[in-house]
């Protein structure tokens, strides 16, 4: 049976990877308005799999013997100034993410919950390639600038993402 106080940290990560999970779906919007099929569904694919992290959490949370609580999930943003702007806001929001989950993996440790920091291990290891994700697509969107067959070009190589890999 897990710790009172973990099982609330957990029911809040599973709110936050399903908050991020809506706000990749609304940036998918954004660049499908764009008419940049390959960024939005480069963005369907980060969307679904913040669904799956929420689902590794909240699966655990059931397996051992927590109560599953779900929180309400706000609008996410659809509107944005930029391209650079959505990866400028994803990578913030992986920074965030990256330390909540270094917190919940803080407080398994305080806790001596050692099933919960073996499950959470998973977690950081991700974090690396979501936070650098961003940050290549960031560092390409600045090489690129203005020029639009660069735009084009990056708009292609991101919709080659299959379902279940990184950029
Ligand atoms: Fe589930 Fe992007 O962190």
């Amino acid at each position: 049976m897990i710790q009172k106080e973990l099982e609330t940290a957990i029911n809040e990560q599973i709110a936050q990877e399903l908050t991020a999970s809506y706000n990749y779906l609304g940036m998918s919007t954004y660049f499908d308005e764009l008419s940049l099929d390959g960024f939005a569904s480069w963005m369907q694919n980060q969307h679904r799999e913040e669904q799956e992290h929420a689902m590794r959490l909240l699966n655990y949370l059931q397996d051992r013997g927590g109560r599953v609580q779900l929180a309400s999930i706000p609008s996410p943003q659809v509107e944005f100034n930029s391209i650079l702007e959505v990866f400028e806001t994803s990578l913030q929001m992986e920074i965030a993410n990256t330390n909540s989950i270094n917190a919940l993996y803080d407080l398994s440790l305080k806790l001596n919950d050692h099933a919960t920091k073996s499950h959470l291990q998973w977690f950081i290891d991700e974090q690396v390639e979501e936070e650098k994700s961003m940050e290549d697509i960031i560092a390409n969107l600045k090489l690129i600038g203005d020029d639009k067959a660069g735009l084009l070009y990056l708009n292609d190589k991101l919709g080659q993402r299959s379902p279940d890999s990184e950029a």
